[in-house]
């Protein structure tokens, strides 16, 4: 990453950072800004960046708005890629004539792309925040959000395949509610869309079963005092996919999917889909799940699960994510805060850190880069 430019984004009206590769780090007191630029950089990849946020949270809002923030707000960033440099930007495009539909636009060197997804092809970026400090304990959801991040990075396909298993999802409910309604059935259009997301669906369990198991080769052999680490998918697709070949998981998943038409479309809900896997991830010195494990043995089990999937996509890419550490290394002791950031420069990954103290960024000395936040301003320091 050379150059970050925010406008109109959160507490930011205009900035700009100037950066290299070597990690950057961001300091400043509480409520300057510094989650802000971290979910910015969050945007640059498929998804609703690290806050989860709607398009309308983040639009800059300025005193006299009374809620409405129709305006648009953009995040641009030149990124360095095995292509060379390649300028990326995304952004809310707020019309200002009804309907004011919310609306993500994507650029990539210029051009008008079709969807998020294409941000995927150019930059991929992991992050850790103090709301993931809960992931172990949360509901799943925020876990197969994790376990898909990861695997972005290994197959920028991942994302159009959730994103397409999710559209064909939505028909089919709104057809399954109007049928019940109306009694109009269109059982060929039914069955054309369980085919796309048993295809879909399918593809999505197997690229994650496949992370797991990339993870697992490298997780078992953590960077200095971090603990080992094991990750297993489950489910029913999960399950199909462990007992035979894919084209037989999706027969099953289509079958599934037919015979559970009646009781979706009185329950509005979707029975089968990799919507309902989850994510286990075990702490493998103690031999427990991470849910059983202390806050500060949990935050060591994500930091190692992430290492691993840098020290990965180092082994079988040519590019490495954007690593994204919000208020991680105040959280740990020495040693592990010492191994964090040697990993970091073995890795060779560019890394944004947050925290309220520089002191705890001192070790990096002249191999970090360092930014004062303040007042929603980013100098560097
Ligand atoms: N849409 C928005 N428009 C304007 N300001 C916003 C918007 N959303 C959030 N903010 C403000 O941005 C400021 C900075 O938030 P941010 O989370 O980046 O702080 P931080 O530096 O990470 O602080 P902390 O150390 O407490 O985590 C906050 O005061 C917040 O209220
Ligand atoms: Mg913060």
């Amino acid at each position: 990453m050379r150059r970050l430019t925010l406008s109109d984004f959160r507490c930011y009206r205009h900035q700009r950072i100037e950066t290299d590769r070597r990690p950057v780090v961001l300091t400043g007191p509480n409520g300057a800004g510094k989650t802000n630029v971290l979910e910015a950089l969050s945007f640059l990849v498929p998804g609703r960046g690290l806050r989860q946020a709607r398009l309308g949270d983040v639009t800059r809002s300025v005193p006299g708005d009374d809620g409405d923030t129709n305006r648009s707000w953009a995040v641009a960033a030149t990124v360095e890629t095995p292509r060379g440099a390649v300028d990326i930007g995304t952004g809310r495009d707020a019309p200002t004539e009804p309907p004011r539909r919310e609306r993500r636009v994507v650029r990539i060197d210029g051009q008008a792309a079709r969807g998020q997804a294409a941000l995927a092809e150019v930059l991929n970026a992991v992050w850790l925040t103090p709301r993931m400090d809960r992931l172990f304990g949360d509901a799943p959801a925020a876990r197969r959000r994790f376990i898909d991040r990861l695997v972005f990075g290994f197959d920028p396909a991942h994302a159009r395949r959730v994103g397409a298993f999710e559209n064909a999802q939505r028909q089919r409910a709104r057809l399954l509610r109007r049928e019940r309604a109306e009694g109009a059935a269109d059982p060929e259009w039914l069955a054309a869309l369980e085919n796309t997301m048993a295809a879909q669906g399918i593809a999505v369990a197997a690229a994650r079963r496949d992370m797991a198991t990339r993870l697992n080769e490298v997780g078992c052999r953590p960077p200095g005092p971090f603990p080992g680490v094991a990750i297993e998918m489950t489910g029913p697709l999960e399950d199909w996919l462990g007992l035979g070949p894919a084209l037989a998981a999706e027969d099953r998943m289509r079958d599934s999917l037919a015979a559970a038409r009646r009781h979706d479309a009185d329950s509005g809900t979707t029975t089968v889909g990799p919507h309902k896997s989850d994510v286990h991830v075990r702490h493998l010195n103690k031999g427990l799940p991470a849910e059983r494990c202390s806050t500060g043995e949990q935050k060591a089990l994500l930091i190692a699960l992430v290492l691993a999937d840098v020290r990965l996509q180092a082994r079988d890419h040519a590019s490495l994510p954007l690593l994204l550490l919000d208020e991680v290394a105040a959280h740990l002791d020495d040693r592990h805060r010492q191994a964090l950031f040697d990993e970091i420069a073995d890795l060779g990954a560019q890394a944004w850190l947050t925290g309220t103290d520089s002191h705890v960024f001192q070790p990096l000395g002249a191999t970090g880069q360092f930014f004062r936040v303040e007042d929603a301003r980013v100098m560097a320091a």
